[in-house]
């Protein structure tokens, strides 16, 4: 069977800084309290002059075509992962497309939360082992701000999630560098502890005053529940990856946990016993980009060298849904 392999990582974020203290300044909340309890000091916001999910996925694509020397016209399929695409429907797969200048191939978009990096990744390995597409765009890519409760009332969401974009190719191997295996798991017996209930379908009207008076269309999280439950996951979905290859903790050469938050990070770096080396986070300046956080921290350590062919990285993630998932990738 084909091996599919990483062959370049891109991403984009958008200009706009937003520190501890902006927020502090209309929010009940402090540069202390937000740095001690998630680690992160700043996050980008979208401009809606300029910035859409499609357009900073196609910046994110372009940097990750460039790096492994492609060109858009090389793609045959998309993996589109966001939970706010630019429009209700279609989704932001064939937007992506057509930013990218290309005419007719095939876009999937997959609406797995923070674990969508890793899901689309696995249904990209899967369509490449299979010989159905070989050049494959996989794509995580958020606008996360305009669905926040900026008031007080909404602190222990507005201070966490933020926008961004990032993208891989992957591409036939035909040497070691091959994503030797991927994990995708799921409980929806805890979907409304983290969701944007609406514009729900299910409603008779879909969009009403009662409605837009309401918050039901921001972020909800049950913090302290979602914390709990991602600590157990992480360790065990790594753990799985692990033990499906016959492998150990000190054989990962870098950690890429989805980015929710650093204490989550710390407290698997920990559980697992690895070094600071080992592991890589960048929250502290881009916040929780939910389904981009993954490409954009890969994007960042594979430009900082610390990513390196022949390594083995792993990545993992927990969200929404719940759902949670892992690939072990020899790069
Ligand atoms: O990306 C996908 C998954 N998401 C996650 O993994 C997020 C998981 N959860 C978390 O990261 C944490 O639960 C939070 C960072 C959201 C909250 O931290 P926490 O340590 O669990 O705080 P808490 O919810 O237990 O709240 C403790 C206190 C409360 O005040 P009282 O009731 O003790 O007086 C909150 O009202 O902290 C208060 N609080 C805040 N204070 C200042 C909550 N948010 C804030 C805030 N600034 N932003």
């Amino acid at each position: 069977m084909r091996k599919a392999k990483v062959a370049g990582v891109g991403h984009y974020v958008p200009e706009n800084v937003v520190t501890n203290d902006d927020l502090a300044k209309t929010i009940d909340t402090s540069d202390e309290w937000i740095t001690e309890r998630t680690g992160i000091k700043e996050r980008r916001y979208f401009n809606p002059d300029k910035d859409t999910v499609a357009n900073m996925s196609a910046r994110a694509s372009e940097m990750a075509l460039d790096r492994a020397g492609l060109s858009a016209q090389d793609i045959d399929f998309i993996v589109f992962a966001t939970i706010t695409p630019d429009y209700f429907f279609p989704g932001s797969g064939v937007l992506l497309q057509r930013e990218l200048g290309l005419e007719s191939i095939g876009a999937l978009d997959l609406r797995n939360a923070c674990s969508g990096f890793i899901y689309a990744l696995s249904v990209a390995d899967q369509f490449i082992k299979t010989g159905m597409y070989s050049n494959i765009l996989v794509v995580g890519a958020e606008i996360q701000s305009s669905a926040l409760d900026m008031t007080t009332a909404g602190r222990n969401t507005n201070v966490i999630f933020a926008d961004g974009a990032g993208a891989a190719v992957l591409v036939p191997s035909e040497n070691n560098s091959e994503v030797l295996s991927t994990h995708l798991h799921s409980d929806g017996r805890f979907a409304e502890e983290l969701y944007v209930k609406d514009p729900g379908s299910s409603r008779q009207v879909r969009l009403s005053h009662d409605l837009i008076e309401g918050n039901s269309f921001n972020v909800h999280m049950n913090g302290n529940g979602v914390f709990k439950h991602a600590v157990t996951r992480f360790e065990e979905v790594i753990n799985e990856a692990l033990a499906t290859n016959g492998m150990t903790t000190e054989q990962i050469d870098l950690l890429i946990p989805h980015q929710a938050n650093l204490r989550i990070s710390q407290f698997i770096q920990k559980k697992l016993g690895l070094s600071d080396d080992q592991v890589f986070n960048n929250i502290m300046r881009f916040g929780n980009t939910t389904a981009a956080s993954i490409p954009i921290a890969m994007s960042e350590a594979w430009a900082e060298g610390k990513i390196k062919e022949d390594q083995l990285l792993c990545l993992a993630a927990f969200g929404s849904g719940f759902t949670w998932a892992s690939a072990l990738i020899r790069w």
